[in-house]
């Protein structure tokens, strides 16, 4: 018994308030995460009461799993996703299915009388966005977004540093966000690959990064520009790497053996158990070519973003880069600010951490107006996504009283975050400029913590040395 078996199990004994009940939908990968906090390392307050997910095989291996330590916890079919609801009565849905299911689930959760928990991107269009924001209306529920990325410490310490006026007022902000070879190619070879499963990665992946630099600014984006590209996952690149015999998948490709890309499903007990030994019930092969023609998504992508507090965003996200992590840099009235985070390489379910921060690749510099620059020393981070999705679970499942960086998302926070990307899709089409309110209505501002006054006096610069 490891120490927060321990500690949930002498809570569990003592305590006499009712545990939160969870249900969860979708048990893939990132499922786990949950599965593993509600049923042992939140248990003091969690109850987890149901699970459901298309895939029979999969939904066995996960009742089996954690049924250890939630002996009641049933399993339920895709199509039984209501009676779980009736049947198990839990006071939250956690929804963790494929991007473009996202809004199902959210939404019919509400309306049985259930709060929502749901991965990023909330959705993946702007049809689906407005259904949940219409249904959270309807219903009052809560649709909580959970972006782990504001729990990261280095990145909590931006919105702090941000916060306090050390760079004064944000006039503009350069960003720039890399995926390496191993972690970006992973989301070629399943079904991130097509953009009505995943909204490309303007909306999968920079849903994080929007919401980011949205909270970071305490602002909500108004016009979007993009261009957009696959440049380097196409048939022409492996045909350059001289993979001309390639195959459907990876598992029993003819040119297995020489592609630096390919990823072995039996190499890892998680792939194995979660991917290929179920693979005979649905077909979902995770292991797809990452060259193939039928991939629709883009994997060098550039947008701008005008804010409603004027800022202007330059982002740019490359896919096959040589390291992982990302840079952005605040231009304020008294300074600017920069931060880098190298992350750790990186593929879903073969047992590396996600996004752990490389000491020597990560830091915070500040460079005041005409005084010499210096650099921050970094808040400490642990674990997986900059050491987010720890504090992100205690957050969740045992609430944070008083946060006064706000960091929990509710729908609001996770419409805006999409409507970026979406706008993006939308402009990359169009070649034209697009404005979000005029693609989802009914939207108010997240509630974000208040940023320096925009009015307030301006100290001189020191006069420049003669
Ligand atoms: N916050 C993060 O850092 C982070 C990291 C990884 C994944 N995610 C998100 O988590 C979600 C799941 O990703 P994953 O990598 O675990 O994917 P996955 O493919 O491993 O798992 C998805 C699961 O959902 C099931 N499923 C798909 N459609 C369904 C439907 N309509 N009804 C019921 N079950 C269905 C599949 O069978 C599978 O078991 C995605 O939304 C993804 O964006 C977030």
């Amino acid at each position: 018994m490891d120490f927060f078996e321990r500690c949930a199990t002498l809570l569990t004994m003592n305590a006499n308030t009712p545990r939160r009940r969870f249900a969860l939908v979708g048990t893939g990968g990132r499922a786990q995460m949950y599965l593993n906090a509600a049923s042992r390392h939140f248990r003091h307050v969690a109850e987890l009461v149901g699970i459901c997910d298309r895939n029979p095989g999969r939904l066995e291996w996960n009742r089996h799993a954690y049924s250890e330590h939630c002996p009641g916890l049933k399993a339920f079919p895709e199509s039984d996703f209501e009676r779980m609801i009736t049947e198990t009565r839990p006071d939250e849905v956690i929804v963790t299915v494929q991007d473009s299911y996202h809004d199902l689930y959210i939404v019919r959760a509400m309306e049985l009388g259930c709060d929502v928990i749901t991965e990023k991107p909330m959705t993946t269009d702007a049809e689906k966005c407005q259904r949940i924001v219409d249904a959270q209306a309807r219903t009052g529920r809560r649709c909580r977004v959970t972006f782990n990325y504001r729990y990261s410490p280095p990145r909590t310490q931006v919105k702090d540093l941000l916060m306090s006026g050390i760079i004064g007022d944000i006039l503009a902000v350069d960003f720039q966000w890399l995926l390496d070879t191993h972690h970006g190619a992973d989301y070629f070879r399943r079904w991130h690959r097509r953009k009505e499963n995943s909204g490309g990665l303007l909306v999968h992946k920079a849903t994080h990064h929007f919401d980011l630099v949205n909270w970071w600014l305490s602002s909500v984006p108004e016009m979007v520009y993009a261009t957009g590209k696959r440049q380097f996952a196409t048939p022409e690149t492996a045909e350059r790497f001289g993979l001309h015999e390639r195959g459907e998948r990876c598992f029993d490709c003819p040119e297995r053996e020489r592609c630096a890309f390919r990823l072995d499903l039996a190499s890892k007990p998680q792939l194995k158990e979660l991917y290929l030994d179920q693979e005979s019930h649905d077909g979902y092969f995770r292991d797809r070519c990452i060259f193939s023609d039928e991939i629709d998504i883009e994997d060098t992508m550039n947008v701008m973003v005008h804010y409603r507090n004027n800022v202007k965003l330059n982002y740019s996200l490359h896919v096959f880069s040589a390291w992982e992590g990302y840079q952005i840099a605040f231009h304020g009235t008294r300074g600017r600010l920069e931060h880098k985070c190298q992350e750790t390489v990186y593929v879903s379910g073969d047992g590396s951490v996600q996004g752990a921060l490389q000491k020597e690749g990560t830091h915070t510099r500040i460079y005041p107006m005409r005084e010499p620059a210096y650099e921050v020393e970094l808040w400490k981070a642990q674990g997986a996504h900059g050491g987010g999705d720890g504090p992100l679970l205690a957050d969740i499942f045992e609430g944070t009283s008083d946060d006064s960086y706000q960091r929990a998302a509710d729908h609001r926070g996770g419409a805006y975050s999409i409507l970026c990307g979406i706008a993006a899709n939308q402009s990359i089409a169009s070649g034209k400029s697009v404005r979000i309110s005029d693609i989802v209505g009914g939207l108010s501002e997240p509630d974000y913590p208040p940023m320096p006054d925009p009015t307030a006096p301006l100290p001189m610069p020191r006069m420049p040395a003669k």
